[in-house]
């Protein structure tokens, strides 16, 4: 099964394509996540995407189309994954189509601009492992701590309230498009993502069957 999570930043894609990797055993690919790590570990792509990620900026297709194509041609992704974060852009989708491989469902975590500025601002990131959490909706069990790798948790640069208006404008602009675009191919389907984070994923389940 070849999955698409569309939504605004914060919407809560990266949280439910966690679940659905783990339940339908398939990766995740977070384009967001890839270049943290990259960040993280100093290299020229991480230097390059920290200067646009940083100003609430989408980083260039040409830094991220090939990426993921490399990404989803590799021997795990034969019986498909979950995009997170990818595509971003109507060219972007258009790369993805070029590749021939037939997605299935695009799943739109549908959230109003209101709701997301609140929930960002209680979003906190492992430094370790990169696992989310939120300090009203999804706690850890020990304040501070990441519950999976031990790490501290921190709130990620990016989410401080005037990058995260700008994330969200250039989502209006350059994502959003996405929605008609995958309205088109037929394979567009829309939850309502303002909802428990467990409901959320139930309906999501009913989407993609048991
Ligand atoms: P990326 O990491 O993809 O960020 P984003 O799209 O802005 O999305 P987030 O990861 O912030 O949110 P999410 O929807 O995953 O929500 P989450 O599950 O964490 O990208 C970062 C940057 O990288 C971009 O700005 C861009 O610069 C660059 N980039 C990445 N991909 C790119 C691409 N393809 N092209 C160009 N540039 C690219 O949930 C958010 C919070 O809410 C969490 O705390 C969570 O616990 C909580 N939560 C989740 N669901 C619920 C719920 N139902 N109720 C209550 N709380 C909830
Ligand atoms: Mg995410």
């Amino acid at each position: 099964m070849k999955i698409i999570m569309l939504g605004a930043p914060g919407a809560g894609k990266g949280t439910q394509a966690k679940k659905i990797a783990a339940k339908y055993e398939i990766p995740h690919i977070s384009t967001g996540d890839i270049f943290r790590a990259n960040i993280k570990e100093g290299t020229e792509l991480g230097k390059k995407a920290k200067t646009y990620m940083d100003q609430g900026l989408l980083v260039p297709d040409e830094l991220v189309v090939d990426l993921v194509v490399d990404r989803v041609n590799q021997e795990d992704c034969k019986n498909g994954y979950v995009l997170d974060g990818f595509p971003r852009t109507i060219p972007q989708a258009e790369a993805l189509a070029e590749l021939g491989q037939k997605m299935d469902y695009a799943i739109d975590v549908d959230v109003p601009d209101e709701n997301i500025i609140h929930r960002m601002g209680g979003r906190r990131a492992c430094v370790g492992c990169g696992a989310t959490y939120h300090l009203e909706y999804a706690p850890t069990k020990v304040e501070g701590i990441c519950d999976a790798c031990g790490k501290e948790l921190i709130l990620r640069d990016d989410d401080k309230p005037e990058t995260v208006k700008k994330r969200l404008n250039v989502y209006h602009e350059q994502t959003q498009p996405l929605i008609d675009y995958y309205t088109n191919a037929g394979i567009l389907k829309t939850v309502d993502g303002t909802v428990d984070i467990d409901v959320v994923f139930q309906n999501i389940v009913e989407i993609l069957g048991a």
